[in-house]
């Protein structure tokens, strides 16, 4: 006879994949089962390219906001300040690293020493101008790389990469590495058609595409970004045959003018503006987007990128 308890028994174990026992089975005590340990499971760092096309368009205070916005929901995160010679990051943080990504490329650094505390426990990678001589790089600078970049996978859940400005080789070659991208653009006609021009690059690849994000920054109201989204994807479905995925609209905001102004971030200076409240509710929906996990990984991302310059 079976009674209520066995019964539960029996369901947790169906759950976890067992079989059933009944009451005229032998019965083994705890103490002798071992439970083998779980099998590792492969995580990877999100990779995610943030460009535009057109500089000055807001790329690098979302990447720092979008940032602090994932780090206040429990996420670990690490920028990639890849808008080389600029130091965008860090001038917009206050912070000053000892070393760049150059140190890394020079082989002189590993990440872990490279890498510089941001608020709310953000790490990131100050650029320098580590990829002027990337086209002349060996196999072995090329391995070190990989190994010293795989390091971000064990310390953040997220990774971001801030380019710099113009459709060059190395924003392009970012973009066709990355598993996902976010495009920023405000309303501007030059924004919109350069935002385009990237998106068309990311396509000329021939080989997979990644998902697209947008976003669309300083409107004048939500109206504005929904307009402006829709037509963007209206056209990249008619002549590129995508599909773009719409993460939301910002207002043009003083208080991130401001913000700039003090190298303080608008989420950490001005927590209620619109603008902090606008990239919040960003950072929420990537994570309710499925993302294409096997392509978007810090991993691949090395790999692809390290195809492109051998
Ligand atoms: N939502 C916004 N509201 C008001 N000004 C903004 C907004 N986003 C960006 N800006 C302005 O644009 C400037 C350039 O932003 P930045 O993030 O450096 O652009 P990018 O990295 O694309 O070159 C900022 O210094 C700020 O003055
Ligand atoms: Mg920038």
């Amino acid at each position: 006879m079976t009674d209520q308890a066995e019964n539960l028994r029996n369901i947790m174990r169906k759950k976890m994949g067992a079989a059933e026992i009944h009451d005229d089975e032998p019965v083994v005590r705890e103490s002798e089962i071992t439970i083998p340990p779980p099998p590792p499971v492969p995580i990877s760092a999100r990779l995610i390219t943030v460009t535009s096309g057109k500089g000055g368009v807001g790329k690098t205070n979302f990447t720092i906001n979008l940032a602090l916005s994932l780090s206040k929901i429990g996420k670990r995160v690490a920028i990639i300040d890849a808008d080389f010679g600029l130091a965008n990051i860090e001038v917009l943080l206050g912070i000053i690293p000892k070393y760049s990504i150059a140190d890394i490329f020079s082989g002189a650094r590993t990440v872990g020493e490279v890498i510089a505390d941001g608020p709310l426990g953000i790490k990131f990678l100050s650029g320098g101008s580590g990829l002027r001589n990337m086209a002349n790089i060996t196999e072995e600078q090329i391995s070190f790389l990989i190994e010293q970049f795989a390091y971000l996978d064990t310390i953040a859940d997220v990774i971001l990469v801030d380019t710099g400005a113009g459709i060059t080789d190395s924003v392009i070659n970012f973009v066709r590495a990355s598993g996902e991208i976010i495009i920023i653009t405000t309303p501007e006609p030059t924004s919109i058609t350069d935002a385009y021009a990237v998106i068309k690059s990311a396509k000329e690849d021939g080989g997979n595409v990644p998902q697209i994000n947008v976003v669309i920054n300083r409107v004048d109201d939500f109206d504005e970004g929904a307009e402006v989204f829709s037509k963007l994807a209206r056209v990249t479905q008619k002549f590129l045959g995508l599909t773009l995925i719409n993460l939301g609209y910002i207002p043009y905001d003083t208080n991130l003018v401001k913000a700039v102004k003090k190298q303080q971030p608008v989420v950490l200076s001005f927590p209620d503006s619109v603008s902090a409240e606008c990239i919040e509710r960003i950072s929420k929906l990537l994570f309710e987007i499925e993302t294409p996990r096997k392509n978007a990984g810090v991993k691949n991302f090395i790999k692809k990128l390290s195809a492109i310059f051998k």
